[in-house]
């Protein structure tokens, strides 16, 4: 059977094929229905009842995988390494359970997770999965604003966190930010439970709780793990639209779980008691699928990494990684690519490492360009495989199924559809376009298990914001063509969400940290192309009448608005261009023209919609924006 057989299966029969998949985890209540059609949602197992850590650490245990290493933390940036196996991993979250249960955390109560790349990250998201609680992980590199309105909406009752992140260049101090996240949020959490770092150590308030003294053995009892219906949310993970307020993309526990189990070996090609790496970070959906779940539910050994690609100490740290932990497949983002590119352009440190494990490099999280591609698999002598999905999808849409068949590369594709997803590209009107032709890239529902059933407590919100454009279709948000052979290429988003560095930023989330800046009427932000972060975010702001700084206060404004997306972003936003401008283009019923200034700033035909309020103020800007980043 080829694999577009196998696809084919998959779409004509979902119910066979993932109930096959789905034997390869251990169940509590075996599912007798696979897929429970309540369209436009769809329940996957929905009468099996399972526990996902139980998958992910416990049958290891018992299944004699006890002493294999389940987990390597490896940190340059503290000098440290450990490694735990599958019993010293399961004893852990047994123990940081039963922490939760103890600070009342139950089945359903949401803990949220604001911690950088340490093991307690993980032990905490496990924990969480053990007693059936939903865990949300704000990714560390976001700032107060965003981590409020994350607290807000997922309402936790307990929030874990560290004194500190590290850097390369400086101490991030967590503790700060979280206590005025929570300050701005009307949801208080019960407690705050802290890891203390010793490269900053906070000062512990009436809510905080210090992780290692709840950890010391004997200090509470450890929790079991507990009955979860498939369809119970595993996570919360919440991204970036196009405004200020996030998505929270629930993620169920069992169908997430077979997809992953299947995926890893399938698709990644990694078999249990291999060793993998994942570049990514926990606090994104890479992350969530492939530094913990999939790796751990597979039984292979993942590695975590408190790093960078590069200046940690150097642009060879990831081929360190493979050699030391003998990795058999690497994941990351393109643009550790292009930097690791930049810094050493002849590939020169791999001559000091022996890479003789590694079969498989895949990236994803942003375009994959063909010169990235072709440096990468000059470099490594391996397959390079790109791979397109989203938060909402938990596992890849389209992937060369390296697992399964290693088909043909196209350089600038990101692989064909992958087995449960159909594919399809949609004109305006809602009309299947000939191979070849850009258009709307589409899900044809139900979707594969793993996909998102909804999001956080807003069923509405999910239907407009998915599946209203096209009936029956899940909208991705990304444009693309699919061509003869099926392949599928991702040209980039059709709204304003930003791809900074793979990493998901909302224009809404800049443009209101910028607008609460006293002097600043209105703004604009677009992402505009970037050779190293693949897009970067540049802002024009109107000032408000009255307000005409001269040349040295319009410096120190810009500053200060780059400076308050720190704050309140986050660093990893990267804005660093302010223009101030006279006046945005509108159209006439007063929507900004952000995709027409993106174009003329990236050099592309700029499209002017005929409903362009004052055609003047656009060409006004044009010197402005020409010129790109
Ligand atoms: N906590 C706190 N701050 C963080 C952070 C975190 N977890 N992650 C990043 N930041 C900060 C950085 O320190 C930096 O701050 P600075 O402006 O003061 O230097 C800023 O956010 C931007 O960071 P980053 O996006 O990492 O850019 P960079 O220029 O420092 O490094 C790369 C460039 C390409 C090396 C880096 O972007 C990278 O490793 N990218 C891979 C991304 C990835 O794996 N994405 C997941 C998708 S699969
Ligand atoms: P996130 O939800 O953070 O994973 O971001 C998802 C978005 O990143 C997608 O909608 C795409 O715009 C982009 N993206 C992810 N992977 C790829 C890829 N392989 N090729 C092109 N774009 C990608």
């Amino acid at each position: 059977m080829t694999y577009q057989d196998l696809v084919a299966n998959s779409l004509s029969d979902p119910e066979t094929f993932w109930g096959e998949a789905a034997k390869d985890l251990t169940w509590i209540h075996q599912p007798k229905t696979v897929l429970a059609d309540r369209a436009p949602f769809y329940d996957w197992f929905p009468d099996g009842v399972l526990n996902v850590c139980y998958n992910a650490l416990d049958r290891h245990v018992i299944d004699g995988r006890a002493d294999q290493t389940a987990l390597i933390y490896d940190s340059p940036v503290t000098g440290s390494q450990r490694r735990y196996t599958y019993a010293e991993l399961l004893d852990q979250v047994a123990r940081f359970a039963g922490v939760l249960r103890h600070l009342g955390v139950e089945k359903g109560d949401r803990v949220v997770i604001y911690l950088p790349m340490i093991p307690e990250a993980v032990i905490s998201m496990l924990a969480c999965a053990r007693i059936g609680a939903v865990h949300s992980v704000v990714f560390g590199g976001f700032a107060p604003a965003e981590l409020a309105v994350r607290i807000e909406d997922a309402e936790p009752k307990v929030v874990v966190s560290a004194s500190c992140g590290i850097e390369p260049t400086r101490v991030v101090e967590y503790k700060p930010m979280l206590d005025e996240a929570i300050r701005r949020s009307s949801h208080k959490p019960e407690h705050t439970v802290i890891v203390q770092r010793e490269q900053s150590p906070a000062d512990l308030g009436e809510r905080d709780l210090d992780w290692k003294l709840l950890m010391k053995p004997d200090a509470v009892a450890t929790a079991e793990c507990v009955a979860v219906q498939s369809t119970d949310p595993l996570y919360v993970l919440y991204t970036s639209g196009t405004t200020g307020r996030p998505k929270g993309i629930v993620r169920d526990s069992g169908g997430y779980a077979v997809a992953l189990r299947w995926s890893m070996t399938n698709l990644y090609g990694v078999q249990p008691g291999e060793t993998w790496f994942c570049g990514s970070d926990v606090g994104w959906v890479v992350g969530h699928s492939y530094i913990v779940y999939a790796p751990l539910l597979t039984g292979a050994t993942t590695v975590l990494y408190e790093g960078k690609p590069v200046g940690t100490p150097d642009a060879g740290a990831y081929w360190r990684l493979i050699q030391e932990h003998g990795a058999v497949a690497a994941f990351s983002a393109p643009t550790a690519i292009r930097a690791i590119k930049k810094m050493d352009p002849d590939a020169a440190l791999l001559a000091d490492y022996d890479l003789s494990s590694l079969r498989t490099l895949f990236l994803a999280g942003e375009r994959l360009d063909p010169d990235t591609w072709q440096w990468a698999t000059d470099a490594l002598g391996v397959p390079v495989i790109d791979n397109w999905w989203q938060t909402e999808t938990g596992w890849p849409i389209t992937i060369n199924p390296v697992g399964i068949e290693a088909l043909p590369i196209k350089p600038g594709s990101s692989g064909p559809a992958t087995v449960g997803y159909d594919v399809q590209v949609l004109d305006p009107s809602g009309v299947p376009v000939e191979a070849g032709v850009e258009g709307a890239i589409c899900l044809k529902q139900p979707l594969p298990p793993g996909t998102l059933p909804t999001l956080w407590r807003d069923d509405q919100r999910y239907v407009d914001s998915y599946l209203s454009a096209f009936p029956g279709y899940y909208l991705s948000g990304d444009g693309g063509y699919v061509d003869d052979d099926g392949y599928v290429f991702i040209m980039g988003r059709t709204d304003d969400v930003l791809n900074v560095a793979g990493h998901r930023l909302s224009t809404g989330s800049i443009e209101e940290a910028l607008a609460g800046h006293p002097s600043v009427a209105e703004c604009a932000v677009i992402g505009v192309r970037d050779a190293l972060k693949g897009q970067v975010p540049r802002a024009l702001v109107v000032l408000k009448a009255g307000v005409e700084p001269d040349e040295q206060a319009g410096e120190e404004l810009r500053r200060d608005l780059v400076q308050r997306v720190r704050a309140e972003v986050g660093a990893v936003a990267a804005l660093n261009r302010v223009d101030i401008v006279e006046a945005l283009p509108k159209t006439r019923s007063g929507k900004i023209l952000r995709k027409t200034m993106r174009q003329i700033a990236d050099g592309d035909e700029a499209l002017v919609p005929s409903t362009i309020e004052d055609v003047s103020v656009l060409d006004g800007l044009r010197g402005v924006l020409e010129g790109g980043a």
